[in-house]
């Protein structure tokens, strides 16, 4: 397939996971990507095997959070390629606690990196529509795929923090759908259940991630993983892979008049 052929892809957090699979997936449809992580080590590894189907790949590493960060990632993209077509907003991590251990500075992260950072790309990238818009008559098809959870659309126990920010993912791609339908973009996201990465790898030990120099735990005990696979008509965690395609499908031209809407990709788990 070559869904993509030629377009410019720009993806968050792509050094590992569903992001990591999620440029793999466009690189073999034809994309070229800015590939982004907090890890650099990650991001470098992501462009190698893109650029091994025939496509580009620079990398633009860093925390999403990051103030200047939106202007970076874009730069890079129109520097390297001259434009932008699709932005995947998919860098994140969980950082959970029940509401009363929930501290502000776990809050404040895991809204900053879920929602703000979305938020200012968004912004960045809406400053270049307009842009654009003056010259480009009519405008390309452009595509934005958030990427938010099941924990947005019902909650999740432990989670007020990342499911208040998955949230807010919704109400964020619902709102730019209608502000940018007439720059011709569209604006959708997919919440997922359970996708097999290091987020929902089975715990064996004290697993931690280090981020922003905090050590946050990764992974999910056996007996919660176990149980929440029980829930799941489909009776597995999803592969990265199967994820990716749920956002291939909302970044290409397969989903031309699809806008505003947030696909579940949960192997049937409903909310
Ligand atoms: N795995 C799941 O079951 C699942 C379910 C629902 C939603 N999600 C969402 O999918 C997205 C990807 O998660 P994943 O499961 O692939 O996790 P992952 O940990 O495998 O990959 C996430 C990547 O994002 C990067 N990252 C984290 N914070 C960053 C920052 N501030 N700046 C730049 N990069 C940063 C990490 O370094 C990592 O490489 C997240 O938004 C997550 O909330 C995952």
């Amino acid at each position: 397939m070559n869904l993509l052929k030629n377009k410019i892809a720009l993806i968050t957090g792509s050094g590992r996971g569903i992001g990591k699979a999620a440029a793999l997936t466009f690189a073999r449809n034809g994309a070229n990507l800015v590939v982004n992580d907090l890890d650099e080590d990650v991001a470098n590894q992501t462009a190698e095997e893109i650029r091994k189907f025939g496509v580009e790949a620079a990398v633009c590493a860093g925390d999403v959070t990051a103030a200047d960060f939106p202007e970076r990632f874009l730069k890079t993209a129109l520097d390297v390629f001259g434009e932008i077509d699709i932005i995947v907003n998919n860098a994140g991590f969980t950082w959970d606690a029940i509401i009363y251990k929930m501290t502000d500075e776990m809050w404040d992260a895991i809204l900053n990196v879920h929602l703000k950072a979305p938020f200012r790309i968004l912004r960045e990238f809406g400053k270049y529509l307009r842009l654009k818009s003056e010259t480009e008559k009519p405008m390309n098809a452009r595509k934005v795929v958030n990427v938010t959870s099941v924990a947005g659309l019902g909650g999740n126990f432990g989670q007020s923090n990342y499911a208040s920010a998955k949230s807010g993912v919704v109400g964020l791609t619902k709102t730019l759908a209608k502000e940018w339908g007439r720059f011709n973009v569209t604006v959708n996201a997919v919440a997922f259940g359970a996708i097999e990465t290091r987020l929902t790898m089975e715990k064996e030990g004290n697993e931690t991630a280090d981020i922003h120099g905090i050590k946050i735990p990764i992974g999910i005990p056996k007996n919660v993983r176990d149980m929440f696979i029980k829930m799941i008509p489909m009776g597995r965690i999803g592969k990265p892979e199967e994820a990716a395609h749920s956002i291939l499908f909302l970044a290409s031209p397969l989903s031309g008049y699809i806008s505003g809407h947030i696909l579940e990709c949960t192997g049937g788990l409903v909310f």
